[in-house]
């Protein structure tokens, strides 16, 4: 029973860094989530992934794994099924929840069963486009589903390969920018409105919804550019939304975590539009921790301490074991 013993006796390994185009953001939640950690004297110690982590972790097993790893093979469930089998406590969400809320198609799938407002999609593999002829498909998809539309990787994260189509002759090349990312496209109806981030944590009483946070990037889209060069987006918290319409986005935001069986944290992403109206984009189960990330704000927002937050968080991890 260690989740009782002095921080100093508690070995936290943090993952951060991976194979996948979030590397460097990783690194950087990474470091925040250790500094924050070994504030509070925890032994804590970072690591990337590479073909010696198998091997090192057996040798010498921490007590605690917090993986940070952004994308993939951190964000996709695999990881955590990694750490599963060596029967090491993760902080987060485990393999099957990592694989549901990875999956955006999938994800959806689930969340428009359960009720939860999502915008309407149809997905297409590449493949599809060399099956069926890419310009009769676009056709297809902008008649039916009309302009604009949003394609975006099926899996991924940081705005990476996200293209708004306003015109069908944008199509082809947002379709391209998306499946250098990956495989699937996930084609959306496009919704006007503000970006909402939702942090849901749980300290051991079940998941909380965090305050609001509005993302407003200062020039164009909330891309990679904006969300990681400091100055390029203005963030508020707790975002300026009526009482009724920031306790559903709460509430949502709750409901998603518990639709898709999300751990410790995470992070969900809504539109709220002029209407009050509220669309759920996707929730991420390894939010980033940056300087300039989301969930510590709303933590912060919500009177807590990040540190305070993580070490409850790597206790509670201890006491699943
Ligand atoms: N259907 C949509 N309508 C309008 N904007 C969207 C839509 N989908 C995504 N976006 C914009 O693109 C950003 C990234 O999309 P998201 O689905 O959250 O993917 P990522 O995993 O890259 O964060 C959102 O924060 C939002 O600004
Ligand atoms: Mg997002």
């Amino acid at each position: 029973m260690k989740e009782g013993a002095a921080a100093a006796d508690i070995r936290v390994l943090i993952l951060a860094g991976g194979m996948s185009y979030e590397h460097e953001v990783s690194l950087k939640s990474g470091r925040r989530a250790a500094d924050a950690l070994q504030r509070l004297g925890f032994a804590c110690y970072t690591r990337d992934l590479d073909g010696e982590l198998l091997p090192a972790l057996q040798e010498f097993p921490p007590d605690v794994v917090l993986p940070l790893v952004h994308g993939q093979p951190g964000e996709d469930g695999s990881l955590q099924a990694v750490l599963e089998l060596l029967g090491l406590p993760i902080v987060g969400t485990g393999s099957t929840g990592a694989r549901r809320a990875w999956n955006k198609i999938a994800a959806k799938d689930l969340l428009r069963t359960a009720g939860i407002p999502t915008p309407d999609w149809t997905s297409m593999p590449r493949q599809a486009f060399s099956d069926f002829g890419a310009r009769k498909l676009l056709d297809r998809i902008a008649a039916k589903m009309g302009l604009p539309l949003v394609v975006k990787p099926n899996s991924g994260g940081s705005g990476l390969g996200v293209h708004a189509v306003h015109k069908e002759d944008d199509f082809p090349s947002a379709m391209m920018g998306c499946f250098s990312y990956s495989d699937t496209a996930l084609i959306e109806s496009f919704v006007e409105g503000r970006d909402i981030a939702v942090g849901v944590i749980d300290l051991g009483d079940g998941p909380v919804a965090l305050p609001p946070v509005e993302i407003a990037p200062l020039h164009g889209d909330y891309d990679y550019a904006a969300r990681y060069n400091p100055g390029a987006t203005r963030w508020t918290v707790p975002a300026a939304l009526s009482e009724p319409v920031a306790a559903r986005t709460a509430e949502l935001a709750l409901e998603v975590h518990r639709t898709l069986g999300l751990g410790d944290m995470s992070r969900v992403d809504l539109i709220v539009d002029d209407a009050g109206g509220i669309q759920v984009l996707e929730a991420n189960v390894a939010p980033g921790t940056t300087e300039t990330s989301l969930l510590p704000m709303a933590i912060e927002a919500a009177g807590l301490d990040f540190g305070e937050v993580l070490a409850t968080m790597v206790r509670q991890a201890l006491a699943r074991t």
